[in-house]
């Protein structure tokens, strides 16, 4: 497999770091000194420089002072330790404020805010946008060519939308430049609609608490605008970067589970993706695994966003992250196993907020690599310089990559569009959940799988599963067949199929255009209360264990054949013996549709069925024992195998094959022990 370069030359390692905010601590230089012995002593060769710094580099409008940055870089860099350098647009000065109200945040009640907290800026103020070129620009100039600097971290966590009236003409530019005419708009948005028609461009606003809400075409749009504007703000920001240090690459730090922003689009503008991960581990309403399948999830998607090349964990937290309801500390092992869970799924790099525990502010109870006490004596120190020294031991993984036959469809515009629509039930939608559903059984079964959008192309995968596909692109659907006609299965589920990209339903029936890959019809959707459930038997003729029952919830979509053969059948209520569970022959592939939301066995069974049938390839052979699971990551010559436990016991896994320990180089036949939390990284 193909291996990547995403510095360009300049670092061929592990990334192993923290955000560092030296400019809180300028008026202590021995605290500044102290910080790079210790850098030396965690085994980190990377720091994020600068993120909220704009008050320290421009303390008035015009004033630039850069010395601090100038000596702080300097002496990183003649200590080992590269830059990875912030441009400083998630927070601004006060002066900025003051004198341009405008680059103040509206929200969507109207108000304004008042100076304070971070990422409170508009994204069309074209005096934010012009004040923070300026900086960029000096930053690129003065740090541009410095040896230390091997990347751009633009701005901080971009996210939030702005309501204000020069927001609101950019929006209508943009609905002018979608729609062409109010006509055209009127008939998308169906605004006929409790008289919604709109008769002049300038009538139309952002959804509101006390204005519109109802035009679910409009709420769609104001998503995709806001995304798109933060994008064009980027943009603007990158402009000086990339025309002074056009080899330096360039990322910005997207968030877990963050649903303002289509980070697919996004994704396009970026050179290396990077993100945050903050999981709540050892939480008393969680596992530890199924946190841990949460975790994947979120960092195979962030993989899957630029096809495969490997990511940046920018941020995670050594030990306790404060503003999570309980601040619980790491427990012994999951700092090494979480950090090396990123490395498995394709991180080039671990890096923590932040280097030192800052004395003030809301955050001075954030887990970080140095506490108050100020020196390497803490459990979080020694766990952060081991696991730095592991790292180094692995360096050879840089760049290598992850191969998936198999894509779950997690879409950010229909997970928009889900979270608007009223019925069939206001709550436990649960989309994301879903797709977690799904996926878990390929992490228990240690098989890789790509996060992908609806626009993704299918073609490289066996098997794409698509569940509650309720917002469905006109292309989305031809491609699924072509993928399905040309060999490809598919899984999806009830909810799929049922409104276009403007949140119109499809007519003539759903799943609207899937209607021939299934072979099936929803006529309709029953949505059962918490303490109900239904039943779902298999039939005698299908693939899993004949008369086998499992427990549907929440959803039973009633459906009806129009040449699927059925694989279960409802039990009980008046849709008893009516199809349940179908599949359809298309082409060379095959069409599966799950019509009610069964418990978790029942998709395990499924699962179990069809990995085998399609024959899936697993990264350890034999069956993994619950809580564990096998990544894998390779190169032309190597599989670098991860074993991870993140059960509370003991486990063993059976090998079927010899590999090597990857650090040690010992030969591991049979079988492998693996302590509560712990990870072994093989070679093959
Ligand atoms: C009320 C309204 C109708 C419709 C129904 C829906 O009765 O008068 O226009 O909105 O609720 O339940
Ligand atoms: C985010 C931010 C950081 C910090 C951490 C704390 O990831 O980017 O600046 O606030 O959260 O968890």
């Amino acid at each position: 497999m193909q291996k990547y370069d995403l510095f360009n030359g300049k670092v061929n390692n592990l990334l192993h770091g923290a955000d560092y905010n030296p400019d809180q601590w300028l008026h202590r230089p021995d605290i500044l000194e102290k910080d790079i012995e210790l850098m030396k002593k965690a085994n980190c060769n990377v720091m994020s420089l600068g993120i909220f710094s704009w008050s320290t580099l421009e303390p008035e409008e015009g004033q630039f002072q850069f010395e601090w940055l100038d000596q702080i870089i300097n002496n990183l860099y003649q200590n080992g330790i590269n830059v990875i350098l912030a441009t400083p647009s998630g927070a601004r000065p006060d002066w900025l404020a003051a004198k341009y109200p405008e680059v103040l945040r509206v929200n969507a009640d109207r108000s304004k805010n008042l100076f304070g907290e971070r990422h409170n800026h508009c994204y069309t103020s074209p005096v934010y946008r012009e004040k923070i070129k300026i900086i960029n620009r000096k930053l690129a100039e003065r740090y541009g060519n410095h040896p230390a600097v091997i990347m751009w971290h633009v701005s901080n966590e971009y996210g939030g939308d702005c309501h204000c009236e020069l927001c609101q003409q950019d929006f209508r530019k943009w609905l002018q430049n979608k729609y062409g005419s109010l006509e055209n708009l009127n008939r998308s948005w169906w605004s006929s609609f409790w008289s919604h028609t709109y008769t002049d461009w300038q009538n139309i606003e952002s959804p509101a608490p006390q204005g519109m809400q109802s035009v679910h075409g409009l709420a769609l749009d104001w998503k995709r605008f806001s995304s798109d504007q933060t994008i064009e703000f980027y943009k603007n920001e990158i402009e000086p970067l990339r025309e002074i240090s056009p080899e330096i690459p360039i990322t910005t730090n997207f968030m877990y589970k963050y649903i303002g922003l289509n980070y697919w689009k996004f994704a396009q503008e970026v050179d290396v993706i990077s993100w945050d991960s903050y999981p709540s581990w050892h939480s008393d309403y969680e596992t530890d695994i199924n946190r841990a399948v949460d975790s994947a999830f979120m960092h195979d998607m962030f993989r899957s966003l630029k096809d495969g090349k490997p990511f940046l964990l920018m941020e995670s937290t050594p030990s306790k992250t404060n503003w999570q309801s309980v601040a619980k500390l790491k427990r012994p092992g999951m700092h090494k196993l979480s950090s090396l869970q990123a490395i498995a799924h394709g991180s080039d790099s671990v890096q923590y907020f932040q280097w030192r525990k800052s004395r003030g502010g809301v955050e001075k109870f954030h887990g970080s690599v140095v506490d108050h006490v100020g020196n390497e004596n803490t459990r979080v120190f020694k766990d952060v310089s081991e696991l730095g020294a592991e790292l180094q031991k692995i360096t050879s993984i840089t760049g290598t990559s992850v191969k998936a036959e198999v894509a779950v469809v997690f879409d950010q515009e229909n997970r928009w569009a889900i979270n608007e629509a009223s019925g069939p039930r206001q709550e436990k939608k649960d989309y994301l959940k879903t797709c977690l559903s799904h996926y878990k059984n390929f992490w228990q079964q240690g098989i890789s799988v790509d996060i992908i959008n609806q626009e993704k192309d299918f073609s490289k995968y066996k098997l794409v599963i698509a569940p509650m596909l309720y917002l469905l692109k006109e292309d989305t659907a031809a491609r699924l067949k072509k993928f399905v006609k040309n060999g490809g299965t598919v899984v999806s589920t009830y909810w799929t199929g049922i409104v276009n990209e403007n949140d119109l339903c499809f007519l003539g029936g759903f799943p609207g255009p899937l209607r021939d890959l299934f072979a099936i019809w929803s006529e309709e959707l029953d949505a059962l209360y918490d303490q109900d459930s239904n039943q779902i038997v298999i039939k005698d003729n299908s693939e899993l264990k004949t008369g086998q029952e499992y427990e549907a919830k929440t959803f039973c979509d009633l459906i009806q054949l129009e040449g699927a053969e059925v694989l279960a059948e409802y039990k009980s209520d008046f849709y008893a013996g009516r199809p349940a569970l179908t599949v359809n022959d298309y082409g060379k592939g095959k069409a599966y549709y799950i019509a009610s939301r069964n418990e978790e066995q029942f998709l395990k069974d499924f699962y179990y069925s069809l990995v085998s049938k399609l024959n899936l390839s697993k990264t350890i052979v034999s069956q993994l024992p619950e809580g564990v699971t096998a990544q894998k990551r390779s190169d032309k010559n190597y599989d670098y195998i991860f074993l991870m436990n993140f059960s509370q016991d003991e486990k063993k896994v059976d090998l079927t094959e010899e590999l090597m320990e990857f650090v040690s180089g010992n030969v591991i036949k049979d079988s492998i022990i693996l302590e509560k939390y712990e990870v072994k990284i093989l070679k093959k």
